[in-house]
């Protein structure tokens, strides 16, 4: 595999720091974007070339552009996070690389190797730097590295021609709520991924697929929804953006890989803060039966939804036909509110990185 060096062409226009102050201010989810972006094409025969950092612009698509219509397309999402000595750190850059490589063999596309997608990360954080949140805060600033087919024609096959691209976007919490808890509608008859489809890998295709069961879920008074296995429509995968903790006493359990689950790296990261913290982690099945008897029975006693966006959010309503119960009397948590600040801790630099997964810029 190529490794493309990245040139840099900066903006001659980026925003005032007026501008920028005021976005960071309150910067939402995904709304506002940085000065600059990372290119790199890749072509048959050649590999990769042309890695550029230039400044953040629309991209130009011929209509035919295969990804327009049968989105050979793949993303990540990782944060960057400003540390108390004002010095920058991304969070595991190295599994969104490996997961980004998985995606990429899922749908045919050509691996990008796991040095230049952090390179490519890297490049943006340090050019736009001054955009990473100030310490101390919710914020931090979010890496959204993605690649598109970019052959022209309407033929059905693995494209010719790739783009990988990296863009960030200063961002507060996800949910409008922040860590207020969320609801969940648990939908029975839409599925997310069956097995042997694309469930684990990171496109877009996924989420397209999850947006009308979500719009439900928003006419049933919920926040996201959650999808069960594909088969018999009992167990429980994750929802719509993010995977999900359930928390019985000492003990947590995330539903297992199954191929149809993404495996978040959140997800994973939990299994570690939470076994150095005392408590049992454990990947499970769990039913959406025994989701409902123990939460009424008392033995289920927290859950939380997790993601790099969600960061740890706290279920409170949970929705499902013919039945509605609440988790921990709908607030958050103590397990969830623990692990949660003990993941943060380690991502802005105040409680010290023993697993080595803070990548200083
Ligand atoms: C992430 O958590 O990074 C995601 O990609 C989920 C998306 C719903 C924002």
């Amino acid at each position: 595999m190529t490794t493309p060096t990245i040139e840099l062409k900066p903006s001659a226009n980026p925003l005032s720091a007026a501008e920028r102050e005021a976005i960071l201010a309150n910067p939402g989810f995904g709304r506002h974007f940085t000065d600059h972006m990372v290119t790199i094409k890749w072509t048959e025969g050649r590999g990769w070339h042309d890695g550029q950092l230039v400044p953040y612009a629309p991209i130009s698509l011929d209509p035919a552009t295969t990804v327009l219509h049968y989105a050979q397309e793949i993303f990540e999402g990782l944060k960057a996070y400003r540390r108390p000595d004002g010095s920058v750190a991304t969070f595991r850059p190295e599994k969104n690389a490996e997961r980004f490589q998985r995606s990429a063999r899922r749908l045919a596309m050509p691996e990008l190797p796991v040095e230049t997608f952090i390179e490519a990360c890297d490049a943006l954080v340090r050019q736009d730097r001054a955009w990473v949140p100030a310490h101390g805060g919710e914020e931090s600033l979010y890496l959204r590295p993605f690649m598109i087919a970019t052959e022209v024609g309407l033929g059905v096959k693995p494209a010719n021609e790739y783009l990988f691209l990296v863009i960030a976007s200063p961002a507060g919490a996800y949910f409008p709520g922040g860590v207020q808890p969320v609801s969940i509608w648990v939908s029975e008859d839409r599925v997310r991924a069956v097995p042997g489809g694309m469930g684990d890998a990171k496109t877009g295709g996924n989420y397209a697929a999850s947006l009308l069961a979500q719009a439900e879920a928003a006419t049933k008074g919920c926040d996201q929804v959650c999808y069960l296995d594909a088969v018999e429509h009992t167990w429980v995968e994750e929802l719509g953006g993010m995977n999900l903790y359930f928390v019985y006493g000492n003990k947590i359990v995330t539903p297992s890989l199954t191929g149809s689950i993404l495996e978040g790296v959140t997800r994973d990261s939990l299994l570690t803060v939470a076994r150095d913290l005392g408590y049992e982690a454990e990947e499970g099945r769990v039913s959406v039966e025994q989701w409902q008897r123990d939460s009424e029975n008392g033995s289920l006693t927290e859950v939380f939804a997790c993601g790099t966006a969600a960061v740890i959010t706290p279920v409170g309503t949970v929705k499902r036909a013919g039945a509605e119960w609440k988790q921990s009397g709908g607030e958050p948590g103590e397990v969830t509110l623990r692990l949660r600040q003990a993941l943060l801790d380690i991502q802005r630099g105040t409680a010290p990185d023993t697993h080595g997964w803070m990548h200083q810029l």
